[in-house]
């Protein structure tokens, strides 16, 4: 049976990339890897030292210094995510780094040394990774690559649920704002800006759920084989 080795799932804010990914990997028994962490890690250690983000230089220099392990962690069924040795997946969504994470992602000198370690865990192989730039940047050659579109209120909706569910408080307004915000950092800066590479799978989620995306996926893999 030929797999492709290599799955790129892009698309904006909330719109289910974790979940689809996560459930993907788990169904063909692929390494998940959410290329989101290593831009919020970069964020969470630059406020710590530095309290805001505002100095390229030193935000970059940062991120260069950063010692990022990964783990598979078999009884979570995830990837963490380890600074120096300790895990950090709760730290780094605070709401404090939710507002900086797009400022850091925008820096040229931070988004080439993240993508190079993205590309090395790529060449693994059975790998699904998300992200912005996955299918148009970090693994252009992926056999497989997913697009997700949804609106930004069913987004925010889904993120507002999410939070809820965690006990955290949530404010539907203020969710729809964030990711409003988001979206035009994300997608209008210069490089590797979030955009559907050319020969990626288009999926719009409105209407459907995780579940229903991951067996489009599938069925296209049954496809390619
Ligand atoms: O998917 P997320 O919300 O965890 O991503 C956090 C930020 O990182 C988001 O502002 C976009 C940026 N990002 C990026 O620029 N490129 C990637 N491959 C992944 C995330």
């Amino acid at each position: 049976m030929i797999r492709p080795q290599q799955i790129a799932i892009d698309g904006p804010a909330a719109s289910g990339k974790t979940s689809v990914g996560k459930l993907l990997a788990k169904k063909l028994d692929y390494l998940f890897f959410d290329t989101g962490v290593m831009y919020r890690l970069a964020t969470y250690v630059a406020l710590q030292k530095l309290g805001d983000v505002a100095n390229e230089e030193d935000v970059t220099a940062i991120t260069k210094e950063m010692e990022i392990t990964l783990r598979v962690n078999t009884e979570k069924d995830e990837t963490e995510v380890l600074l120096s040795g300790e895990p950090v997946n709760q730290a780094i969504r605070s709401p404090q780094v939710d507002k900086n994470v797009s400022i850091v992602a925008s820096y040229p000198g931070v988004r080439k040394i993240l993508t190079e370690k993205q590309r090395k865990i790529g060449l693994l192989g059975n790998v699904v990774m998300v992200g912005r730039d996955i299918g148009t940047v970090v693994m252009p050659d992926a056999p497989l690559k997913i697009y997700l579109l949804a609106s930004p209120e069913k987004r925010a909706e889904r993120r507002y649920q999410e939070n809820i569910r965690k006990g955290m408080t949530a404010d539907f307004h203020e969710i729809l704002m964030d990711i409003m915000k988001r979206d035009e950092i994300d997608s209008t800066r210069v490089l590797a800006p979030l955009k559907a590479a050319e020969d990626a799978i288009l999926i719009e989620t409105d209407q459907i759920n995780q579940e229903q995306v991951v067996q489009k996926i599938l069925s296209l893999i049954k496809y390619q084989e």
